[in-house]
């Protein structure tokens, strides 16, 4: 398998994607692009802002991100799981102060999965109880960070970070002067591997135990860990935790996962009958998909949020349990669509393949730096011609980055107008999710702003790196 599970379903990378050409080059799918893009006139606006005026105020290439997309989907997660259940953001997917401000007033919660996030979040004033922190290797000094910040829980994911946390509660009730009957627990749940990959249409239900995450429940080591934090009187065991995936559209594979948690959750109350009353939670992760092409069709998020509701309800009942709260962690489904990538063509090369077919090569302004996702797991995307519309006929294309790497490319198989000309705007659809958050400086090339459009307005949330930014860490 050479692609990530993030990419096509299993390393299936069709050999070629532009056997169908687009009936209008100009169209927008609005499965695809942020909720406020239009054509005025032929040119993309962006919640009313002409994407010619961002490129000319901030430059090329940027990333424009829909400010009403980004707070609207949040307000579709919290309104399909409804209040029996917690939203949490992926950070990973994209944070940035201001993100932290528009999940804190949307009343989100926030993963985070190390101490740079978790620093973010904390001094852009996010609630410490509404954070949670993720993550296969802590620090001990993460692990610190977290405790003293006092957020609402960490999953843990190893028999050593078990044995990190029960020395730091030690410590923290040692200094507080605290006695047995009032100890300070540190609310945890447990990262549990539940043998299930799951992404895209697929699932397998009886893989994927050979990676780095979680504890093993075939194994048994899911209930060995349990055992060590209930034998630890400062670990506080408030939820059961599994994560089986990225971009997935089929909710059969959270089915298998709630299954076998709701088996788990019922043999560690037999168990443990103390724990009926801590363990309040069920979280599903995240990994629920979206479109970055029209031949994407994740389900809608109520579909999946009244399927996952659905499943855990029945899943306790059969199992004669309370139904604990549901938690999701979604990230590339709140951050991915409302943003779009905005470039500046350079040079054009037709190269010819076999068979008389010409493949033009579309070079733009950045490439595998702003996003790595399509050199790293053979990702599909979509792009038009942004500054003007046209009615030229189809030309098959590859758009390709600026970096001395042939593998540096945007977009792998795609049609854009024949008359594309140097110096027209293209945009890239649905960059909110890990192409900022996995951006590089690969070739000295500065990271792109990241401008909030809304209202017809538009602000800098990032400003563009600079060559100084680039020469901070030089020590000469
Ligand atoms: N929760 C946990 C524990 C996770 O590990 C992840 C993602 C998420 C939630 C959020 O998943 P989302 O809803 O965003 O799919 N870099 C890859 C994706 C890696 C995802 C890692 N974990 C990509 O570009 O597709």
């Amino acid at each position: 398998m050479r692609a990530h599970p993030a990419g096509p379903r299993h390393g299936e990378i069709p050999a070629d994607r532009t056997s169908v050409v687009p009936a209008d080059l100009n169209d927008l799918d609005p499965a695809v692009w942020p909720r406020g893009a239009r054509r005025d006139h032929g040119v993309m606006t962006l919640a009313g802002n002409d994407v010619r005026d961002l490129a000319a105020l901030y430059g090329t290439p940027l990333l424009a991100m829909d400010e009403q997309d980004f707070r609207s989907r949040c307000h579709d997660f919290a309104d399909a799981f409804g209040s029996a259940a917690d939203v949490h953001y992926a950070a990973k997917a994209f944070l940035s102060s201001h993100i932290v401000k528009w999940l804190t007033q949307e009343g989100l919660s926030l993963d985070v999965c190390s101490g740079g996030e978790l620093r973010l979040a904390l001094r852009a004033g996010f609630p410490p109880e509404r954070i949670a922190l993720h993550g296969s290797n802590k620090s001990q000094h993460e692990l610190e960070m977290a405790v003293e910040a006092g957020i609402g829980a960490i999953v843990i994911d190893s028999f050593d970070e078990i044995g990190r946390l029960a020395g730091i509660s030690e410590r923290v009730n040692l200094e507080a002067g605290t006695v047995n009957g009032s100890t300070r627990r540190i609310p945890v749940m447990i990262r549990v591997t539940v043998g299930v990959e799951a992404h895209t249409h697929e699932f397998i239900a009886t893989a994927h135990e050979d990676q780095k995450f979680g504890f093993s429940l075939a194994g048994g080591d899911a209930a060995e860990g349990v055992r060590r934090i209930v034998a630890c009187h400062g670990l506080e065991l408030i939820g059961l935790h599994s994560h089986i995936g990225s971009q997935i559209f089929d909710p059969s594979g959270f089915e298998v996962s709630a299954h076998r948690l709701v088996v788990l959750l019922k043999s560690v109350i037999a168990d443990h009958p103390r724990l009926a009353a801590s363990i309040t939670t069920l979280d599903l992760g995240g990994g629920l998909g979206i479109a970055y092409t029209s031949a994407d069709t994740p389900p809608p998020v109520d579909a999946m949020a009244k399927s996952l509701t659905e499943i855990v309800e029945r899943e306790c009942q059969v199992a004669g349990l309370a139904v604990p709260r549901i938690a999701v962690e979604p990230g590339r489904a709140i951050v991915g669509p409302g943003t779009v990538t905005v470039y500046e063509v350079g040079t054009i090369k037709d190269v010819n393949l076999d068979g008389g077919v010409v493949r033009r090569y579309v070079s733009v302004d950045g490439g595998m730096s702003d996003n790595i996702r399509t050199a790293l797991y053979d990702a599909d995307y979509t792009v038009v011609l942004a500054s003007r519309s046209s009615t030229a006929p189809a030309a098959r294309c590859r758009v390709v980055g600026k970096h001395c790497e042939s593998g540096d490319i945007v977009v792998r198989d795609c049609y854009l107008p024949a008359d594309l000309a140097v110096g027209d705007l293209i945009a890239v659809a649905a960059t909110g999710a890990y192409c900022y958050a996995m951006a590089s400086n690969y070739n000295r090339l500065p990271r792109p702003p990241l401008v909030a459009v809304a209202d017809g307005t538009s602000r800098q949330l990032l400003r563009r790196e600079t060559d100084d930014d680039l020469q901070l860490l030089e020590t000469w």
